[in-house]
């Protein structure tokens, strides 16, 4: 399956959903997560993502192992999103901070 990881927290794009074959991204306040029960491994999402927050759960970067059970956690709380959104305004001052996890909104 793939995964989300820690960069698209407060950025969130949403590039990423329009692609996905079976719409298994789920959308939280300042955050995206895939749901693994759901994922084909089709590969299309990954490229698609401007800050290269995705990745296959086994080649995820150092640190970013715990995305693992927080996609599959909250992608079964929150609700799907199929449309790409607009990101927000100060997205961009987001891309590569440190430590966005205390950020994350449930
Ligand atoms: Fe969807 Fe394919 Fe990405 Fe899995 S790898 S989340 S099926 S687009
Ligand atoms: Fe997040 Fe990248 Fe998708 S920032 S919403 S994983 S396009």
């Amino acid at each position: 399956t793939f995964v989300v990881t820690e960069n698209c927290i407060k950025c969130k794009y949403t590039d990423c959903v329009e692609v996905c074959p079976v719409d298994c991204f789920h959308e939280g306040p300042n955050f995206l997560v895939i749901d693994p029960e759901e994922c084909i491994d089709c590969t299309l999402c990954e490229p698609e993502c401007p800050i290269e927050a995705i990745y296959p759960e086994d080649d995820l970067p150092a640190g970013q192992e715990s995305f693992i059970r927080l996609n599959a956690e909250l992608s079964l709380q929150w609700p799907v999103i199929t449309q790409r959104k607009d990101a927000p305004p100060d997205a961009d001052d987001w891309d590569g901070k440190e430590n966005k996890l205390d950020l994350l909104e449930r």
